[in-house]
């Protein structure tokens, strides 16, 4: 806590409303301001006390496309969030927004009440060290073994050769792929790749994990296999944000599910289903 304190506490503000949420009852005092969010100094609370905060968030492509429509969300540390929504919803550019990839046109977006866009490079990548991203393409590098590809995530966030050796064997296996830490992603199967990329989100000890259309790819064994490793993730404290078009993921799931339509969220329900 003491390293996420000096990360921001440059904002006093955040600084102290940081320090709520981790104190008893805060999470239902959470809950209690979200109910005025309506009014102006609601919304400025509640931006505080959540992990993650869209403010009124707006996101229009250059070609004029409207991804997102004056989306406001709030989300809290160690939530297991599922954002559902059909192609072209705007999953992913909201997702994309967390780690600046993508810009909002309008609105805020907040990371423990630091403005994600107004950070500096500096800041930036200490909070992209902070998330660890799974993708539906899973992304690892081709010419590198499984080892190298999550030694190369390691050594990208500062880690030592010391630490890259003990953690690499230990993370594979909790993905139960130790056996195949001297194989290349091209000798693995789908789901294999992905619980690599998995492994490779989460050896960094991010606080958050984005996972996007992580099973869009993979039959319903290692489907339901990628979800239950994410949902461990998420027991042992991770926050963890995974989008899908897969109904029965959401209802293996279980927990907070957002709904989005044509960029809009239409439907927040924390114990959710996919209506769409
Ligand atoms: N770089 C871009 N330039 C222009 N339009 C874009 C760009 N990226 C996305 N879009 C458009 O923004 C809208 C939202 O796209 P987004 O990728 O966020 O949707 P999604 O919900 O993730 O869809 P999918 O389920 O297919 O992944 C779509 O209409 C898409 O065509
Ligand atoms: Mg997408």
């Amino acid at each position: 806590m003491c390293k996420r304190l000096r990360l921001f506490h440059k904002f006093s503000l955040g600084a102290i409303f940081h320090t709520v949420p981790y104190i008893a009852g805060a999470q239902t005092m959470c809950k209690r301001l979200r109910l005025f969010h309506k009014f102006s100094l609601g919304a400025i609370i509640t931006k505080y006390l959540d992990m993650i905060y869209y403010d009124k968030v707006t996101k229009v492509y250059p070609d004029k496309t409207v991804a997102i429509d004056g989306v406001s969300l709030g989300i809290e540390p160690k939530e297991f969030v599922t954002i559902v929504g059909q192609s072209g919803a705007g999953k992913t550019t909201l997702m994309k927004m967390l780690i600046a990839e993508e810009w909002p046109s309008d609105g805020a977006v907040y990371f423990e009440s630091a403005n994600i866009h107004r950070l500096s490079k500096r800041q930036m990548n200490k909070l992209r060290r902070r998330i660890g991203m799974v993708f539906q393409d899973y992304r690892l590098i081709p010419n590198k073994t499984i080892y190298e590809n999550i030694a190369f995530a390691m050594e990208a966030t500062g880690r030592n050769d010391r630490e890259v050796a003990a953690d690499v064997p230990h993370v594979l296996e909790l993905v139960d792929l130790g056996h195949k830490i001297w194989n290349f992603p091209h000798e693995l199967s789908g789901g294999e790749r992905q619980r690599v990329a998995i492994a490779r989100a989460i050896v960094t000890q991010p606080d958050v994990i984005i996972a996007d259309e992580p099973t869009g790819n993979l039959d319903p064994t290692n489907t339901y296999e990628i979800i239950r490793i994410l949902q461990k993730i998420n027991e042992l404290g991770t926050t963890v944000l995974l989008t899908t078009h897969n109904k029965g993921v959401v209802d293996t799931v279980k927990g907070r599910v957002i709904t989005m339509d044509k960029g809009k969220v239409v439907k927040d329900d924390k114990n959710g289903k996919y209506i769409l």
